[in-house]
């Protein structure tokens, strides 16, 4: 199988007009120096798929130049196994990136991956495929839950293995949370919910990126046993935690919603223009000549409300398209003013504080407490109005 390049992003469902006849199941076999295993998973995998799944899966070896040929062992099997392709990558290396670039060329609606070393007991797939059946997007064989463990391992290594996990909830609750064993390297995920995305994989835990970039709704998870390697080593090294580290604050950072923010300040701005010219248009003895703070509350009003529009149809478009219909866009609106309106309030305590109780200049001082309020704003009403 060709090597793709570029970017790792999966393709969606090639449709059955262009030639290739879709597959229920791709499951990816990463390997490394596997030639003692490879003919035994394949023989496993493919006595219990054949009669699941007949004729509609593929399993993809995707070796890194073993020194060992494992590329080669595999290759010479795929007489023996048509289901079996086989991905030699000479210029790129590392776990994650393997079985991206495997389900680049996969076929497959579902899209899945399990270590090619007999350690994750192939069994389990069946329920796993079960799941999905049932509508799961994402199902994980978990080591922590009903049915799971782990066969023999030091108290390090489950230190280690658990750090890691408390890290991830640390780091990033809404991704590392959803699952029982994030670290887990044996899932299966529906391709519709990870196509058109670009995973950025580094080191060992493909799963959370997964779960970072994809669209997940539904997760299941199965329970299995982590079993011991009989033939050949595991290649995890101190080298996986740092790079497990770096990968956890990359996609914290990634997730940061920046291009919103940026949005919502340009916004914002767009708002103070709006209360000026109102408040002109009020108060001016040249004009109507209103009272100041009669003036001044109706040209607040009028920006709020203008902000609130632009934001809608522009900074939380995508969300604000998931919720369609006047009733729910008039209840974005009250949250939004509502939050707006303590923002002020909120605004006008931190001034006096820092002006106050930390002798601030008071035009440093407004300039901190709009900053701060600008980003309270933003929060709230991201997680509050538009949330869907
Ligand atoms: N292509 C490729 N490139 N495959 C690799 C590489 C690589 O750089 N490194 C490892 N593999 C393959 C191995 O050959 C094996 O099939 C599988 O990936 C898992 O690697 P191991 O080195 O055996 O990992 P492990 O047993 O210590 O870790 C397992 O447990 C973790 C749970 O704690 C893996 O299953 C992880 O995925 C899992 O998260
Ligand atoms: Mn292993």
């Amino acid at each position: 199988v060709p090597v793709p390049m570029g970017a790792a992003i999966v393709p969606p469902l090639p449709k059955a007009t262009e030639g290739v006849r879709p597959l229920r199941l791709s499951l990816i076999l990463p390997t490394y120096t596997e030639s003692e295993n490879i003919e035994a998973i394949v023989g496993k995998l493919t006595a219990l798929l054949d009669p699941t799944l007949p004729n509609a899966y593929e399993l993809i070896v995707v070796d890194d130049d073993s020194p060992d040929k494992t590329w080669e062992v595999a290759l010479a099997l795929s007489d023996r196994y048509p289901q079996l392709r086989v991905m030699r990558r000479q210029s790129e290396r590392g776990l994650s990136t393997a079985v991206i670039r495997g389900w680049q060329v996969a076929r497959g609606e579902v899209l899945g991956v399990i270590d090619a070393d007999l350690q994750h007991p192939p069994e389990v797939l069946l329920k796993m495929i079960a799941e999905i059946e049932e509508g799961a997007d994402l199902v994980v064989a978990s080591r922590h839950i009903e049915g799971g463990g782990v066969s023999d391992w030091s108290f390090i290594r489950r230190f280690l293995s658990r750090g890691a996990q408390v890290l991830g909830l640390i780091l990033l609750p809404g991704v590392v949370g959803r699952v029982s064993d994030p670290m887990s390297g044996y899932f299966m995920v529906r391709r519709s919910a990870i196509a058109h995305r670009e995973m950025n994989p580094i080191g060992y835990k493909i799963l959370i990126e997964v779960l970072g970039r994809g669209e997940i709704g539904d997760v299941a998870e199965v329970g299995y046993v982590f079993q011991e390697r009989s033939v050949g080593e595991s290649k995890v090294t101190w080298r996986q935690y740092v790079d497990y580290i770096g990968h956890l604050i990359r996609l914290r950072t990634s997730r940061w919603p920046i291009v919103r923010f940026f949005c919502f300040c340009a916004v914002g701005f767009s708002g103070v223009f709006v209360d000026m010219a109102v408040l002109y248009l009020l108060s001016d003895p040249s004009t109507l000549g209103w009272g100041l703070t009669r003036s001044k509350a109706i040209a607040a009003e009028i920006a709020i409300i203008n902000n609130f529009l632009w934001n809608d149809a522009w900074t939380f478009a995508d969300m604000s398209q998931k919720q369609k219909g006047w009733r729910k866009r008039f209840k974005r609106l009250l949250k939004f003013n509502s939050v707006c309106l303590l923002g002020l309030v909120l605004n006008i305590l931190l001034l006096n504080l820092l002006f106050n109780q930390f002798g601030l200049n008071r035009y440093l001082a407004n300039l901190i407490a709009i900053a701060a309020v600008t980003l309270w704003n933003f929060w709230l009403n991201l997680k509050l109005s538009w949330r869907v």
